[in-house]
C-alpha cells in the first residue's frame, strides 16, 4: 500500500497534486511520501515485536538525509557500505551505535572514520578485511564489534545480479569456515565479537530461501556459543520484496508480517538481538518518478518519448525491472488505450522502460509517473549525457519540499577542468 492515489482523476502524493509539484520544480522529479515511508517502517517493526530487534535501513536504496532523518525519528537504525553513506546517516542524526557498516572492501580509512564516529557493528567479509579492521582499531587503542558475514550458499531465486547468498558469489565468507575465523577473531587485538550475519539477496519473493539461511544461522549461533563466543545479534540482512505491478501476474511477495513470524519461530527463545537490514520494502512504494512527454512517433511501433531516461531510473535496462507507468490527469473521456513503447531521450536502443504499455493518447507536456521508485531510483542515477540529476521532492500531507535540487548545466559543466597544456604546440 502507498499514497500516490488519484483524486478526481488527478495522481496525488499524499495531499499534493503530482501536477502542482511539477509546476515548481519542473520535470522529471521523484517524489517521496512520509506516509509510506512510516507505514513500511512500523510494519517491520510491528512484524518482529516481542523479540529484541533493531530495523537498520539500508542506505544504499535512497540515501537522500531527509528520508534518512524521518526514519531515524521513528527509531530507525542504518545499513551502510561505504564512508559517505556512513557520513550521511551520521549528519542526518542517526547516532553511531545505530549504524552497521556492511560491504566487501571497506577501506583503512572508512573503518577509521566509523570507528572515530561511533559505530554498532562492522558486518566483516573475509580473513584480510579481518586483519586490516584489528590492525586500525589496535592503533587506535579500541576494539571493532564484529560479525561475520555467512555466506549460507542458498539461492535466493531472484535476478542473477542481485542475488548474493550462492557460494560462488563475492559475498561473505563460507560456513564451513566459521569455526576458524571466530577462533582467529577472538584472538585479535582490535577485534571484538558481537554476532553473525548474512544476506543473501534482494527482491526476494519466497520465504523459503530465507528460512534455508535462517536455519544454517540459527544453528551457527548455537555451534559458537559452544564454542565460547559470545554471539549476542544475529542480522538478517534485507531482501524481502514488494509487488511492483498494481495489476497482472506476478509472484506475490510474502507480508512482512509473514516474514516476522519466520523470524520469531527461528529465533525466538534463542536469547539473541536481532537485526535487519529492509531496504526495498521500506522505500521502493514510498516514491515515484514523475516525468513529461516530449513527443509522440510512430515508425513501425509507437513510441512515446519522455524527458525522463535510463539514467534516472536505470532498473529497467539494467534488471529488466518492471515498473508500472501511469498517466497522472485522466485521459479525456472515451479515450482509447493503445500499446506503446515507452522511452527516454539517451542516444541507446538500451534506453527504453517499456514496451507495449497499454496508455491513453498522451500529449508533449502531459506527465506520467513510473511507480514503485522509491528505492534503487535517485541513489543510482548518473549524468550520462550530461543530464543533470533529477531532483527530489518529499511530501508530508499537504506539504511539500525540495529535497535535493536539479544541478545547474553550469555547475555539471564547471567540475571539469581543462589542464593548461591541452592544445599548446607541441602536444
Ligand atoms: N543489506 C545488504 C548487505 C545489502 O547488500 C542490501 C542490498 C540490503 C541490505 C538491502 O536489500 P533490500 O531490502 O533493499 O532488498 N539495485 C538493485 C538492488 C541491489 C541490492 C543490493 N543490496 C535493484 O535496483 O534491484
Amino acid at each position: 500500500m502507498d499514497h500516490f492515489t488519484y483524486r478526481d482523476g488527478i495522481l496525488h502524493a499524499e495531499d499534493v497534486p503530482i501536477p502542482q509539484i511539477a509546476a515548481a520544480v519542473g520535470t522529471p522529479f521523484y517524489v517521496y511520501s512520509t506516509a509510506t515511508l512510516t507505514r513500511h517502517f512500523h510494519l517491520f517493526d510491528a512484524a518482529l515485536e516481542g523479540l529484541e530487534h533493531l530495523v537498520c535501513f539500508a542506505v544504499k536504496a535512497n540515501s537522500n538525509q531527509a528520508v534518512l532523518r524521518h526514519l531515524a525519528c521513528l527509531g530507525a537504525g542504518m545499513d551502510v557500505v561505504s564512508g559517505g553513506e556512513y557520513m550521511r546517516a551520521r549528519h542526518a542524526g542517526v547516532p553511531g551505535e545505530r549504524v552497521v557498516f556492511s560491504g566487501v572492501g571497506k577501506t583503512r580509512e572508512e573503518m577509521r572514520m566509523a570507528l572515530e564516529g561511533g559505530i554498532r557493528q562492522f558486518n566483516v567479509e573475509s580473513e584480510p578485511e579481518l586483519e586490516a579492521l584489528s590492525e586500525v582499531a589496535a592503533s587506535m587503542g579500541t576494539r571493532a564489534p564484529i560479525a561475520f558475514r555467512i555466506n549460507p550458499d542458498v539461492d535466493a531465486g531472484t535476478h542473477e545480479k542481485i542475488a548474493t547468498g550462492k557460494a560462488e558469489t563475492k559475498f561473505g565468507v563460507a560456513l564451513s569456515r566459521a569455526r576458524d575465523l571466530y577462533a582467529r577473531a577472538a584472538r585479535m587485538p582490535g577485534i571484538e565479537i558481537v554476532g553473525i550475519d548474512a544476506h543473501i539477496g534482494s527482491q526476494i519473493t519466497d520465504l523459503a530461501p530465507f528460512e534455508a539461511a535462517f536455519r544454517r544461522l540459527r544453528d551457527l549461533v548455537a555451534t559458537l556459543r559452544a564454542d565460547g563466543h559470545a554471539i549476542r545479534r544475529v542480522d538478517l540482512g534485507g531482501g524481502l520484496g514488494i509487488p511492483y505491478r498494481q495489476q497482472g501476474n506476478e509472484n506475490r511477495p510474502p507480508l512482512p508480517t509473514e516474514y516476522g513470524a519466520l523470524v520469531r519461530r527461528i529465533f525466538g527463545g534463542l536469547d539473541v538481538e536481532i537485526e535487519i537490514e529492509p531496504g526495498r520494502l521500506i522505500a521502493g512504494n514510498a516514491g515515484i518518478l514523475v516525468a513529461s512527454v516530449i513527443y509522440t512517433k510512430e515508425e513501425g511501433r509507437r513510441f512515446l518519448i519522455l524527458d525522463a531516461a535510463m539514467n534516472d531510473l536505470v532498473r529497467p535496462a539494467m534488471y529488466d525491472a518492471h515498473h508500472d507507468i501511469v498517466p497522472v490527469a485522466p485521459p479525456p473521456p472515451g479515450a482509447e488505450m493503445r500499446p506503446v513503447d515507452v522511452v527516454g531521450p539517451v542516444c541507446e536502443t538500451g534506453d527504453i522502460f517499456a514496451r507495449d504499455v497499454p496508455l491513453p493518447p498522451l500529449a508533449p507536456g502531459e506527465l506520467v509517473a513510473f511507480r514503485s521508485a522509491g528505492a534503487y531510483g535517485a541513489v543510482m542515477a548518473s549524468e550520462y549525457n550530461t543530464r543533470p540529476l533529477v531532483p527530489e521532492v518529499m511530501v508530508r500531507g499537504n506539504q511539500f519540499a525540495v529535497i535535493r535540487e536539479r544541478p545547474r548545466l553550469e555547475e555539471i559543466i564547471a567540475r571539469d577542468k581543462v589542464p593548461e597544456w591541452i592544445c599548446t604546440e607541441d602536444s
